[in-house]
């Protein structure tokens, strides 16, 4: 695999970081996951945006302007001849001379890397057509989840959490709400209403979600944006998530309880379905 870094396209065994990069030091970096199906990039744009507001938040200049970002996005999946597949991208604030906890001058240069994974049939999922089980877990993280930083280790311990209790993920709780799933956006459905978080600096401002809401509205489908707690999503005809990754994912059991007939939902096949169709 040829993947980038610092202005280089490299074979990925050639591809280095240092030791005092501040990603690895202080997880002081953000990053994006964009997804390709037919080699298309999908939702570039919006990657590229909140790319731009999560380095203003954390005071950090942008290694590449937007154009040349989007020229390695499609120079690795040309490389790489990915069809189906994501880009992570994730820029640090680069590796000063030592550890130190405060900012290293403006000279020191920010990190950029970016690589390739191919999934093939990404958009054709097994886990979709079954749908997925999450359980609820406190939202034990810091509290700017609307900067996309590296910091992960908390949703990590949240998906072995779902792992160890036989589901796929887990929905964190903050103040007796769900925020968020660990790695996407949390929905439930009740009564024909999609109801789902507003934003805030408690949640991260998925790209899905932008589109998956303005979607829905366009099909006249009724948005409430709010907060739902634990006992509201496990009574939900039904439920899913969004990511980059996921497109629309069906949710068919919370903490162990079926919703509905425990299987995807029609509100949820539907805005994957049309999701997907605006993507291709
Ligand atoms: N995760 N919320 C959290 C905490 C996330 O990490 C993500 C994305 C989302 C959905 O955002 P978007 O629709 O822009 O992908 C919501 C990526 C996919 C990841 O960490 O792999």
């Amino acid at each position: 695999r040829t993947v980038y870094v610092n202005g280089q396209y490299l074979p990925e065994q050639e591809a280095s970081v240092s030791i005092f990069d501040r990603g690895f030091l202080f997880a002081d970096g953000v990053y994006e996951v964009t997804s390709v199906l037919g080699g298309k990039l999908i939702d570039f744009d919006g990657h590229a945006r909140r790319l731009q507001r999560s380095l203003g938040e954390m005071e950090m200049r942008a290694p590449v302007e937007r154009g040349e970002l989007l020229a390695i996005h499609r120079e690795l999946v040309t490389l790489n001849e990915i069809e189906d597949g994501l880009i992570y991208l994730q820029v640090t604030r680069g590796a000063p001379a030592d550890r130190d906890f405060v900012y290293p001058d403006e000279d020191v240069a920010p990190t950029i890397v970016l690589f390739t994974q191919s999934k093939p049939g990404l958009a054709d999922s097994p886990a979709a057509r079954a749908g997925i089980s999450v359980i609820t877990i406190p939202d034990a993280r810091w509290g700017r989840r609307d900067i996309k930083t590296v910091q992960l280790l908390y949703p990590s311990m949240g998906k072995m959490a779902a792992k160890k209790a036989g589901a796929d993920d887990a929905w964190m709780v903050e103040d007796g709400q769900v925020t968020e799933g660990t790695s996407n956006n949390a929905y439930i459905v009740k009564n024909g209403a999609i109801i789902t978080r507003q934003l805030s600096t408690e949640i991260l401002h998925g790209i899905t979600r932008a589109a998956v809401l303005r979607l829905a509205r366009e099909a006249q489908m009724t948005v409430e944006e709010r907060g739902f707690t634990p006992d509201e999503a496990r009574e939900a005809d039904e439920a899913f998530v969004t990511s980059a990754s996921a497109f629309v994912m069906p949710v068919v059991k919370i903490d162990g309880v079926a919703l509905g007939e425990g299987t995807p939902g029609p509100v949820a096949r539907r805005l994957r379905e049309i999701y997907l169709e605006e993507a291709l």
